[in-house]
């Protein structure tokens, strides 16, 4: 039972089977785990007649209401419209993509804006899209003090050749939630596209794609919870006006025109029950599956701040840790390193006191490039999901404050 619309995290956790191997799973920024419901809908969605798209069977029709379903899903996660939800099989193909359709709408002396806070995917295909179109490439620079991607920046870096902002809704690094919406309403202000990367955010954050001031706003399931399935989402309008790669008989309509070849159906169910999950984590929960999400999530980002504040301050407090920046407004998610360790040695240790923690850069190139950290193998990564229990975060900082260079 869930009251006050917190979170019953035993409940929780008994929809998670993979939560039997005993370990403490703090690498959920890297993919989470996924729910019973999950695996039964993929499961079931294999055990019956499944077909393609576009017949005139029963069979043909499940495939497209598994289509249907994903699309509605997605679009109740972040606030979009089903007939905007490009589906794909991960964000960084679903952002090739989008560049590749966008790069055309560009012309030599047009200008892009990046930020260094970026994971990679919503970096590069830009950087390299932007290289064969002679646009030129602005940054957003991060504080390396706070971890912060300073809004008020964007003011020098934007003009009327700004043809797309591209940033993240949340560091998967370091946690950081800049001010997107206030990005956005500069980026608008001089006819730019806003892309945003919520693909760290959405586990955490209840998404609003028109509050983001997202044109198009990209989302990964396996990250809350579902298969190996990704969604960009945009305005359906802005969508008409864009004309991606695709084969000649595949269907020119929006979204499909973005989606290439045969689709995994059987994951698309994976990731309506994903949403699904996501809407059921607070029991109190009522109304619309939307409605339902802004409660739950509310309910998992108390639960996840609560642990999180712990988990921070305690690292923080340890004289051989150095925690990378200090976000004011961040997700459950910290980077750190430890005097006289390599990172990989931490992870290794963390790994032997049954702790799942990933070390690197996570794909975040730039911004640990910025802090200093790659030549010394990059940093140690804790992510808390809404399965973390308050037990498996005493056992971090035990593990933690236990490290001693060999
Ligand atoms: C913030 C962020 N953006 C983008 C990606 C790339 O997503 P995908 O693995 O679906 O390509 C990741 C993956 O870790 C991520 O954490």
């Amino acid at each position: 039972m869930s009251s006050g619309g917190r979170l019953d995290v035993a409940r929780v956790r008994g929809l998670f089977p993979a939560l039997s191997d005993g370990y403490v799973h703090a690498d959920g920024p890297a993919g989470s785990l996924v729910p019973e419901n999950v695996a039964h809908a993929v499961g079931s969605a294999m055990r019956m007649p499944v077909a393609n798209r576009g017949g005139v069977f029963p069979a043909s029709g499940r495939a497209e209401a598994l289509v249907t379903g994903a699309r509605a899903a997605v679009a109740d996660l972040v606030g979009g419209r089903p007939g905007g939800v490009v589906l794909g099989p991960s964000t960084t193909a679903l952002t090739y993509g989008m560049a590749r359709a966008l790069v055309r709408t560009w012309r030599p002396g047009d200008e892009i804006v990046l930020s260094r806070l970026d994971h990679d995917a919503n970096v590069r295909p830009w950087l390299q899209l932007a290289a064969t179109a002679g646009v030129q490439v602005r940054w957003a620079e991060v504080d390396i003090e706070t971890g912060e991607l300073p809004a008020w920046q964007y003011t020098e870096l934007l003009n009327r050749r700004t043809r797309l902002v591209a940033v993240t809704a949340a560091s998967n690094a370091l946690g950081t939630r800049p001010d997107v919406a206030g990005i956005a309403a500069q980026a608008h202000a001089v006819g730019a596209l806003v892309y945003v990367d919520a693909v760290h955010a959405a586990p955490h954050v209840y998404l609003d794609k028109a509050s983001l001031g997202a044109d198009l706003l990209a989302v990964s399931a396996y990250k809350w919870c579902g298969p190996h399935v990704a969604a960009v989402v945009a305005d359906p309008d802005l969508l008409v006006h864009l004309q991606p790669e695709k084969l000649l008989p595949s269907s020119d309509r929006v979204p499909d025109r973005f989606e290439t070849g045969t689709p995994p159906f059987e994951l698309y169910a994976g990731v309506s029950a994903a949403v699904d999950h996501l809407a059921g984590l607070c029991a109190d929960a009522y109304g619309s599956r939307r409605d339902r999400l802004r409660i739950s999530m509310a309910a998992v980002a108390r639960h996840e701040g609560d642990l999180f504040d712990w988990l921070d301050q305690a690292l923080r407090a340890m004289r051989h840790v150095q925690v990378l920046g200090e976000p004011e407004r961040c997700t459950p998610t910290l980077s750190f390193t430890v005097a006289g360790m390599r990172p990989r040695q931490v992870a290794a240790e963390l790994a032997r006191a049954g702790i799942c923690a990933w070390d690197g850069d996570f794909y975040a190139r730039e911004l640990f490039d910025a802090l200093g950290v790659n030549e010394g193998g990059g940093a140690v990564r804790l992510g808390l999901m809404h399965y973390n229990t308050a037990d498996e975060v005493g056992r971090i900082i035990d593990a933690v404050a236990g490290l001693r260079p060999r």
